[in-house]
């Protein structure tokens, strides 16, 4: 069995072939962070004209490098769900065209299910039942899955997601985006208990939720003080930025590591799966190790290039093929709301 997958849900035009051992026979990634940077962050409409450039392209290489034509294809999928209306509305249109040209069933990808099953290709084993932590630029979401497309929301975040954070402090602080690598490059030189930034929600272990706004302003004060900001005049020593973005760094850390040990204790789990950019971020991957260690959970965290947004992970797409669930050439996208988990 042979699965062409497509994703373009925010900036990441890609394609990948997979078979039903879930390997992977050939992947493309073409990012847009070039494109995006000098706004400081993703323009939809921007992204998906990029999008509609690259995408025919994209597919072909993935095809190219796994040396077979559509014809040989068993299916093709596409994430449809959730992310930026334009972007998704991109990928779909593609896959239902070379569905409808090739006469291939269409299967449907949830994005944040893809992000998490990017933990079991990771892994010689299979990691369900699981909590699953979604951290990513839109999203930070908890799951309970007792499978790999079978997942029930417990909580997201009341605000901002906890890579937005990551991207408006870099923003605040003149550094490059995606915000996520600036800081955690900024922090390195940084002391993380410089500045005693909040860490909302860590006192209440019966919520499931996330709130990054108060610690985003808490960082804003510390920058700028109080009154009406101005960037431009804000000059900070190497070393005031460093300790910034180091305490604003293990502040968010914090809260996602700490959150995501109560969800483990509250639902009993013994394994926890985390997708999504943000957990490509080395201190985030050296606290939740730990906490793993001390709380006896295993956790399952996909290596760097599987973390932000691919292709490779839409092979959540052969366990939909084996239930048999295909879908007709009328879906549609859902964008869906940061606030609001599929
Ligand atoms: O999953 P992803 O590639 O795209 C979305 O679906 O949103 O996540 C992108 C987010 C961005 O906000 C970026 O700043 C963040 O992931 N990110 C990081 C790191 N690498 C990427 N955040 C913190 N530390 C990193 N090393
Ligand atoms: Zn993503």
């Amino acid at each position: 069995m042979k699965i062409l997958t497509i994703e373009s849900t925010c900036d990441e035009t890609a394609a990948a072939v997979v078979n039903e051992n879930l390997e992977v026979l050939g992947a493309v990634v073409a990012s847009q962070e070039k494109i995006h940077e000098k706004y400081g962050g993703v323009v939809p409409e921007i992204a998906s004209r990029a999008h509609l450039e690259r995408i025919l392209p994209v597919i072909a290489e993935a095809l190219g490098r796994a040396g077979i034509g559509l014809q040989d294809l068993d299916a093709i999928s596409v994430a449809n769900t959730p992310g930026l209306a334009g972007s998704l509305l991109i990928g779909l249109c593609a896959a239902k065209a070379l569905c409808l040209a090739a006469g291939k069933p269409l299967i449907a990808v949830n994005h944040l299910q893809a992000h998490l099953f990017a933990c079991r290709l990771a892994y010689q084993e299979d990691p369900f039942p699981c909590i699953g932590l979604i951290v990513s630029g839109g999203h930070s979401n908890l799951y309970r899955c007792s499978g790999p497309i079978d997942f029930t929301p417990l909580g997201t975040t009341i605000d901002d997601a906890a890579g937005e954070a990551f991207d408006k402090v870099a923003a605040m602080l003149g550094l490059p985006y995606p915000g996520g690598p600036s800081i955690q490059r900024a922090a390195e030189k940084g002391n993380p208990k410089a500045h005693a930034f909040p860490r909302p929600m860590l006192n209440d272990p019966d919520r499931m939720q996330f709130s990054f706004s108060g610690l985003k302003t808490a960082v804003r004060y510390k920058i700028a003080g109080t009154g009406k900001v101005d960037y431009a005049n804000v000059h900070l020593s190497e070393k005031e930025m460093a300790d910034i973005a180091a305490s604003f760094q293990e502040a968010v850390v914090d809260c996602l590591v700490g959150k995501a040990v109560q969800a483990m204790k509250k639902y009993s789990m013994k394994r926890l799966c985390i997708g999504g950019g943000v957990a490509a971020n080395a201190r985030f991957r050296e606290k939740m190790n730990e906490a793993a260690d001390r709380y006896h959970f295993k956790v399952y965290i996909a290596p760097l290039k599987l973390c932000t947004d691919n292709a490779v992970m839409g092979a959540i797409a052969v366990e939909r093929f084996k239930a048999g669930l295909f879908e007709s050439l009328d879906l549609d996208i859902s964008a869906g709301l940061v606030r609001d988990p599929q």
